[in-house]
């Protein structure tokens, strides 16, 4: 066995060497089922937040080459204008620069096609770095200065002609002092006030919210008392969010956190945004990537790759999809390229997919023309493993015999910083075909490694 994990590198697959690997080593099964369509892809996945250079007219920027863009499915982007050196939002009296940096995103973004998120704390100049002792709306039951800055935020979105494909984040991460350094009531008091006048003054602009740094669960106090409100105040969004960033929850977990208050004051079922996923350091690699992939596309969950850098690199780098240069070239990471097989590759048809019991291993699959692709890894947090993979329903894609080959390729990358390559090919192996399924198993070498498997 040792032999043959040398010659197949990193993905081992067995037949025949199940005999020789005990049963006890295999940690959990995750399945394709082959002929189970479930939908056309989206590539829900294909957001991040910040990400692109701006420029300060606020026309949309075009230093980052397309390819790189379009090549990872772009879809999605959020932004408002965090982090300027010289524009410290509406609270420094330096509102001008950060609207024009997001209205630039903006454009951006619609020219690739995508939605885009505006970020009221940014323009207001709350990004986390703005240190003690800022006003916050509604301050002493005062909400003259907040009013003023809603009536310029809306009155510039008009004037640039900006609402088309347009969300508002009503306030980022407004769970944690960072972000809002205030009580939850002057906070409920906010959301409520923004959401009557979008709701007003912007029909059709999609609301977004609550973007917390912890997702929703019946034991979470912040969210007991977000709810409650809502209810009380019938100010439901039109998209619920939150974030997903080294959090114990998944997708699957915290999307039924939601539910529990969905259900409990009947309100009606929602899209959800995962308006930040995957932590910088751990979970942006390419196992990261396959790992939210394969949940939020499960879950019909749109999802923005988190973006911790600072500075310039926070409006730049596509939340480090890709690695500037010292000459200003950008080259993409490991991870852009599963990406970029994600949606340059992955056409056709979804097929319906379970992770493994324990949820640390993950899949997501297409097929067209008889072909199937699929993406796997492990959760790039937890220690790599033996996992089985099993294809069921393999008739729809016309197999015949008794056997399948199947190829493999692998897709390195350790971090966010290191710039990447194509995936290695590594070569193909047959497998015995029985019952019209096929199991195999896939133990990744190192847990930041994503395989993808063609039949
Ligand atoms: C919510 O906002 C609306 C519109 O401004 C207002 O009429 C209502 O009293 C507010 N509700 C609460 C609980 O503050
Ligand atoms: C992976 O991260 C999640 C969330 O922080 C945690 O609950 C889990 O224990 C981690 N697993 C490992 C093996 O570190």
């Amino acid at each position: 066995m040792s032999t043959m994990k040398a010659i197949l590198g990193l993905a081992s697959v067995s037949g025949a060497l199940a005999l020789v690997a005990p049963r006890q080593d295999v940690r959990g099964t995750a399945t394709v089922k082959v002929a189970e369509p479930s939908g056309t892809p989206e590539h829900w996945a294909s957001g991040f937040i910040y990400g692109f250079p701006s420029n300060g007219d606020g026309s949309a920027s075009d230093a980052i080459p397309s390819d790189l863009v379009e090549g990872m499915g772009f879809n999605y982007c959020r932004a408002g204008g965090a982090q300027m050196a010289n524009a410290l939002g509406w609270v420094a009296g330096q509102y001008e620069g950060r609207f024009m940096s997001a209205l630039s995103n903006y454009r951006t973004t619609r020219e690739y096609g995508g939605r885009f998120t505006l970020l009221m704390h940014d323009l207001w100049g709350a990004d986390g770095k703005q240190g003690d002792g800022i006003k916050w709306p509604g301050d002493n039951g005062d909400w003259t200065e907040y009013d003023s800055f809603l009536d310029t935020v809306f009155g510039d979105l008009k004037a640039n002609d900006a609402l088309d494909g347009l969300d508002i984040d009503i306030w980022n991460e407004p769970d944690i002092s960072g972000f809002w350094d205030t009580t939850q009531e002057q906070y409920l008091a906010t959301w409520n006030r923004t959401w009557h006048r979008i709701r007003e003054e912007l029909p059709g602009t999609v609301i977004t919210g609550p973007s917390t740094a912890f997702t929703p669960a019946s034991d979470n106090g912040w969210w007991v008392n977000f709810m409650a409100y809502v209810d009380q105040t019938n100010t439901i969004p039109d998209q619920w969010s939150w974030h997903l960033i080294g959090s114990a929850a998944n997708v699957r977990q915290s999307t039924a956190g939601l539910n529990y208050f969905v259900d409990q004051y009947g309100f009606p079922e929602l899209p959800i945004v995962m308006n930040e996923y995957g932590k910088q350091n751990g979970e942006q690699n390419p196992a990261g990537a396959v790992y939210f992939i394969g949940q939020l596309e499960r879950a019909n969950t749109a999802g923005l790759r988190s973006n911790w850098a600072s500075g310039a690199e926070l409006q730049d780098l596509m939340a480090n999809l890709v690695v500037k240069q010292d000459d200003g070239t950008y080259l993409p990471t490991g991870e852009w390229f599963v990406y970029s097989y994600y949606a340059e590759t992955m056409t056709g048809q979804r097929v319906a997919t379970t992770a493994s019991a324990d949820e640390i291993f993950e899949v997501y699959a297409t097929r067209e023309n008889g072909k199937l692709k699929i993406l796997a890894s492990v959760r790039p947090n937890a220690s790599t493993g033996r996992y089985d993979l099993t294809l069921t329903g393999l008739d729809a894609l016309g197999v015949q015999g008794d056997s399948i080959t199947v190829r493999t390729l692998r897709f390195d990358g350790p971090d966010a910083y290191t710039v990447g390559s194509a995936p290695t090919d590594m070569g193909v192996w047959d497998h015995p075909v029985q019952d019209n399924s096929v199991t195999f198993w896939v133990e990744p070498q190192v847990n930041t490694a994503a395989y993808a498997f063609e039949i």
